[in-house]
């Protein structure tokens, strides 16, 4: 006798006189039909037992939740819904559930709820599918980089520089944080710590793939990365995961083109490999969006907006022209933003973002040249001396997706820019090295993992989409 995998079961063209399968009760119906997931589909096999020759004893242990393993006969159905179903011949409870205590009834649960049970959730079709979903994401992922002569690079998650900019760290440390070690000026002594110096988790793989692509042309790291700033929105985590690309010998709009081209072969990929979960996540939203106000409903389905993507170029636009386009918009007019658009220079807020991608344009944007003084010291200074060859990118629901920059590659410029930021040179010496030693062009970006399975799976809050988030005030599991 053979196991198999429900998915490999309902793929059966042919009935098979012997089948085995492992999975867990979804529901058990008239103590006759048992739907057995497996997690390797969206979709339950019906088991149908014989009821009237089977021990009563453990027709009851079949609840939901329990772990069966079942032998049977694979046959046509005779029922509504599937093309196969087994007709069980025997069967073993390999694990019991208790029907009164397990949290996870066949009836529509929060999501807020299942956060709670979020070791469970994946028992559920949403959950299953998008974490299914994720997983296809990023193989699809490497696949575009190892098909494209990118090299996967694994950049450290514990870091000695703090530099980047990019936000708030954890600190790492072995100290005695009742009694650590003080310098001369009553300071913690952190060259007594377990790394002879300060360190931290991660914000970001980007000065060290840096370093990579200066050497092996094309890089890409896919790792965790690590924010210790106080945001409880639903598009961010303390721990999340990106992608960052790095490319020698490549421009700006190269940088685009390369973001564009990638993120349009992720989504095409998952639109040819999840089609079951992909369909059941749109019915969810279907179903979601009826719920609304008519206003706020979306006029495009779940799959109809990865279409759109696929299908569109991307707007790129500079910060200049947005600046223009949002100083004059409707809600900036009627004071509608919370953080009005007066002049040029200002950050823009996701508001602002929201608005030019769902209401301006309609369409992803990629937003260039933004002012220097608000973007990173390492992105590559325009003639104008007052912008930088940044480039963020923005999609429908989500704001920003990407962000990224050509680095300044002139080591007496970035020189420059460290010192009017209090940047030490001798944290960075060796990413100055790289600017003293066949400096080139060069750029990449990085894209926030989470925000693209968002917008693939159009689930609203980032913390539906990884595992076991992590926020403020919240690392259970
Ligand atoms: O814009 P960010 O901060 O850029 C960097 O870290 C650069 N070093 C990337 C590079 O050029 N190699 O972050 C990149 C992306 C954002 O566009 C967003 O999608 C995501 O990471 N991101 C977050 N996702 C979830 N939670 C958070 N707290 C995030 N912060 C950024
Ligand atoms: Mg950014």
């Amino acid at each position: 006798m053979q196991l198999y995998s429900v998915s490999q079961l309902l793929k059966q063209e042919n009935t098979l006189p012997e089948v085995e399968v492992k999975g867990w009760v979804r529901t058990f119906r008239a103590n006759r039909f048992i739907a057995l997931n497996d997690g390797s589909t969206l979709k339950n096999i019906q088991c149908v037992v014989d009821f009237e020759n089977t021990d009563e004893d453990l027709l009851k242990r079949i609840t939901t939740g329990a772990a069966l393993h079942i032998k049977g006969e694979l046959v046509e159905s005779q029922g509504k819904g599937q093309t196969v179903e087994i007709l069980v011949n025997d069967l073993e409870v390999l694990g019991d559930s208790d029907p009164e205590a397990y949290p996870i009834q066949p009836k529509k649960h929060s999501f807020e709820f299942l956060r709670e049970n979020a070791h469970l959730r994946t028992r559920t079709n949403t959950f299953s599918a998008v974490m299914r979903l994720r997983s296809t994401l990023s193989y699809a992922i490497h696949k575009y980089f190892n098909d494209n002569g990118f090299y996967y690079m694994h950049t450290p998650i514990i870091t000695g520089s703090d530099a980047e900019g990019a936000g708030e760290m954890f600190k790492v440390t072995k100290l005695d944080d009742k009694n650590p070690p003080l310098d001369e000026h009553g300071n913690v002594d952190y060259s007594k710590d377990f790394f002879g110096k300060e360190t931290n988790l991660t914000v970001s793989g980007q000065l060290e793939a840096e370093t990579y692509a200066m050497s092996l042309g094309k890089v890409y790291t896919f790792g965790p990365t690590f924010r210790a700033e106080n945001s409880n929105t639903s598009r961010h985590l303390s721990e999340f995961w990106m992608i960052e690309p790095e490319v020698a010998f490549m421009d700006l709009p190269g940088n685009m083109d390369l973001a564009e081209d990638f993120l349009k072969y992720v989504l095409n990929y998952i639109l040819e490999n999840n089609k079951d979960d992909l369909d059941f996540l749109e019915q969810r939203l279907i179903n979601e969006e009826k719920t609304k106000p008519q206003a706020e409903r979306s006029d495009m389905t779940l799959i109809e907006k990865l279409k759109f993507v696929i299908d569109n170029n991307f707007k790129r636009v500079s910060y200049t022209e947005a600046i223009d386009i949002l100083r004059n918009s409707k809600p900036n007019k009627k004071k509608k933003f919370k953080f009005p658009i007066n002049e040029w220079g200002s950050d823009l807020q996701s508001e602002h973002e929201r608005f030019l991608v769902e209401k301006h344009f309609k369409c992803p944007v990629i937003l260039f040249d933004y002012p220097a003084n608000i973007k990173a010291f390492y992105m590559r200074l325009n003639e104008d001396g007052k912008t930088v060859r940044a480039m963020d990118i923005l999609f429908p629901g989500i704001g920003e997706m990407v962000g990224g920059s050509q680095r300044e590659e002139r080591l007496e410029v970035l020189k420059e820019k460290m010192a009017a930021l209090d940047i030490p040179e001798d944290e960075l010496w060796w990413y100055l090295d790289l600017r003293k030693y066949g400096t080139a062009v060069h750029s990449g970006f990085g894209l926030g993992f989470e925000r693209l399975v968002m917008f693939v799976t159009g689930m609203g809050n980032i913390r539906d989409v990884i595992p076991y988030p992590r926020t403020p005030q919240n690392a259970e599991f």
